[in-house]
Formats: C-alpha cells, structure tokens, sequence
C-alpha cells in the first residue's frame, strides 16, 4: 500500500516526501516535471536514504495515469501537482484552468474507479479574497482576484460536491499561508526559473547577489511598519502537516477545510531584517508603489489545524530565514 504524491519533486511536494519516507510510507511520486527537476530524487534519497518511485506523467495524460493506480496499490493521494504562478495566470488562465481543473479531475475519476478515496489537496490561503480581516478562519466567506486562486476555489467545491455525492471520500483541503525556508540540509528547497515573483526568493537573490536591489510594494498599508504582513510558515512544518492531514483523512470522511499557517503576521521589513541577520548579508531594497491584488493583512487562524490534526507549527521566522539562506548558498557555490 503506498502514497501518490503528485507534484512530488515541486518545493512543497519534495519535503513533504521527505517526511512521508522517514517515518516509514512508501511513496509513488507523480510528476511532469515542468516545473521542477528529477535530482529532486537524488536529493531526497541523500536526506532519506530511500529512493522513492518516480513517474514523469502530465496529469492531462489519463491513461497514464491510470498505469499507475493499476502498478500500485495506492491507498492515499496527496495532490500537489499544479501550476502557481499568480501573475501568469492572469496572463495564461485557459493553460491554468485546464492543468489544475482537468488535472484534478482526471486524478478523482481514477480514484473513484480505483476505490482510493483519502484525499489530500493543496489548497491556498488566496482563496480568502480580498474582503475577510485577519485572521484567516475556515468558515469566512471565499473568493478570489486572480485565475490561480479561481482554480484552487473551484477545486474546492468540486471536492466537496465529490464528497457530497459519495460519502466514502475522506478529503481534507489544506489552505496553505506562506511557505518559505528550506530543509535543513541545504539539499531542498525554493528555486523559482527567472525572476522570481514571491519576497523570500527575490530577498534569497539579493542576497547572493544574483539580483540588485528588492522592491518593497508599499509602504503605506494600514500595518505596524507600513508594509505588507504575511503569515510565513516554514516548508518543513508545511509537510509535517501533510502527515497530519493524511492520517486525520485515513480516520474521517468529509470535505474538511483547514488552514496550515503559523498564526503570526511580518511585515516585509520584518522578514527583511530576519533574513540580514540570519544571512549576515546585506539586502539593498527600494520603496516602491503597490502590487495589484495585494492585500495589506494576511494570517491565519491556525486553532482548527491545532484541534482537528494535533498539528502547530515549531519554526521561527530565523530559522526559516537561515535554511533558505543555507539552500541559496549551497545552490551558488555548487
Ligand atoms: P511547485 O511548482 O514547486 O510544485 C508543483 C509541482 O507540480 C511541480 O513539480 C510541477 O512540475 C508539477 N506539476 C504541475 N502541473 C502538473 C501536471 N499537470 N502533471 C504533473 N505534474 C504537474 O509548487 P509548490 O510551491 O510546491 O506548490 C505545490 C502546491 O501547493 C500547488 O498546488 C500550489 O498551488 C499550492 N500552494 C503553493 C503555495 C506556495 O506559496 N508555494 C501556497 C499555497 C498553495
Ligand atoms: C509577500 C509580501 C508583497 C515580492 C502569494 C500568492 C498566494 C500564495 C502565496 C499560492 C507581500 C511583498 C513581494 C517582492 C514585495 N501562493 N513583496 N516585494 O502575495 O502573499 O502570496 O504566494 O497559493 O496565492 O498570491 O506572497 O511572497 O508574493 O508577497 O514587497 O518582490 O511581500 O507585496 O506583501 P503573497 P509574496
């Protein structure tokens, strides 16, 4: 009996197979590629000493798919596998809404026809819209700005018509705040191709020098410093919720919303300075004007995770700071 775990070798997907292997899971990971590499495995097998199964399938590709529910005997999914970027998919919705809505559609269908009905889903705190004050609660009201944020709402509401249809699906949509950080070996962690839209990547290459100067979208929100404030949560704590989750889902049925964040706001000057002295690095920043769609306030109330999954997260904003710095400068002397 193992775990598939589609977007396997993506940031998110890659640590939590990490943690998936060491207490024991045997792991299936299914994965295009597009927008992640295959010496993810080789990393992952340094950290483990396991080597998971790995399939490059496109979850467009059904029949493929479907090979793999036929090889294995899969008992969980957690369905990572999609595509993130906000700003492309305002540029790109048809490719987005087809990749994760077809996508996911096709990995239900098998499923259902496999028997295989514990579901995991990453979900995004975005799908809080613009129009909730923090914090973050499962049973505010949900809408988006953005393409991206639309597909994981409508994913959402599919599952839990799923659920509605046949009650012997166990799904649990994890809305996930801002994971940052990176495993504590170095091996792992976010390297976004180009330039990167998200603060700790773009603040990570500054850093090494790869970029100049970060821009700081604003800095006259209604916030303790003027700048936005987010809820970052460390990757690692991230995929220990996953277990959490997985195990919660193996014992309930339902459709169960459940934010995985840290419960705490910083600001971007906050995690600016965390990463300076994490880094004893300089990090050159200029003020400029607001981002579209940015909210000024967003953090979690993370009681629902605490309560239904035993889980809290552990890491500091330090430690998130010091393993991403670790990862980056690991990646440029290599
Ligand atoms: P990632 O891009 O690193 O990982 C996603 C993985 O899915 C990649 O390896 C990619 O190659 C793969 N993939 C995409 N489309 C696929 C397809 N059609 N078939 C097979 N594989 C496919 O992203 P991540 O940061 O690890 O995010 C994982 C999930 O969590 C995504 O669904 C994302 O929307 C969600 N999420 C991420 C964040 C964040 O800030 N990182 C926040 C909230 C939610
Ligand atoms: C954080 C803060 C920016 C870059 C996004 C998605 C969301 C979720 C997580 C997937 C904000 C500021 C940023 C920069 C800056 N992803 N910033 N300069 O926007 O909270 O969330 O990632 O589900 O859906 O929207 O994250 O890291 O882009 O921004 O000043 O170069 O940093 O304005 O206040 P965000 P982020």
């Amino acid at each position: 009996m193992g775990i598939l775990v589609t977007g396997g070798t993506g940031y998110i997907g890659s640590h939590t197979v990490v943690e998936l292997l060491e207490i024991g899971e045997e792991v299936i990971i299914v994965d295009n590629l597009c927008n992640s590499s295959i010496d993810v495995l080789d990393k992952i097998e340094m950290i483990t000493g396991k080597r998971p199964v790995f399939y490059e399938i496109d979850l467009l590709d059904k029949e493929k798919l479907e090979f793999v529910f036929k090889e294995h005997q899969i008992e969980s999914v957690i369905h990572f596998a999609g595509l993130k970027a906000v700003g492309e998919s305002v540029k790109i919705p048809l490719t987005y809404y087809e990749n994760n809505i077809t996508g996911t559609l096709n990995l239900c269908k098998i499923m259902e026809k496999y028997e295989c009905r514990n579901l995991v889903f990453s979900s995004s705190a975005t799908v809080y819209g613009m129009n909730n004050t923090a914090p973050f609660r499962e049973d505010m009201p949900l809408s988006t700005t953005n393409p991206y944020g639309t597909t994981k709402l409508m994913i959402e509401n599919i599952l839990r018509d799923l659920y509605v249809a046949n009650h012997d699906w166990h799904i649990v949509l994890l809305r996930y705040f801002n994971p940052i950080g990176a495993h504590e070996s170095g091996l792992l962690g976010e390297n976004p191709k180009g330039i990167p839209n998200n603060l700790l990547p773009y603040v990570m290459q500054v850093a090494i020098g790869k970029l100049e100067c970060l821009s700081i979208y604003g800095d006259d929100y209604d916030t303790k410093d003027g700048t936005g404030v987010r809820d970052y949560i460390h990757v690692v704590d991230l995929a220990k919720g996953h277990i959490s989750a997985v195990e919660y889902a193996r014992k309930h049925e339902g459709a169960e919303a459940i934010n995985l964040g840290t419960g705490n706001g910083y600001s971007v000057l906050e995690v600016v300075k965390a990463f300076e002295e994490a880094s004893h690095k300089h990090v050159n920043y200029r003020i400029a004007p607001r981002r579209d769609g940015d909210i000024a306030i967003c953090y979690a109330d993370a009681s629902k995770a605490k309560k239904l999954l035993n889980w809290e997260a552990q890491k500091t904003i330090d430690e998130m700071c010091m393993d991403s710095y670790r990862f980056i400068e690991k990646l440029a002397n290599a």
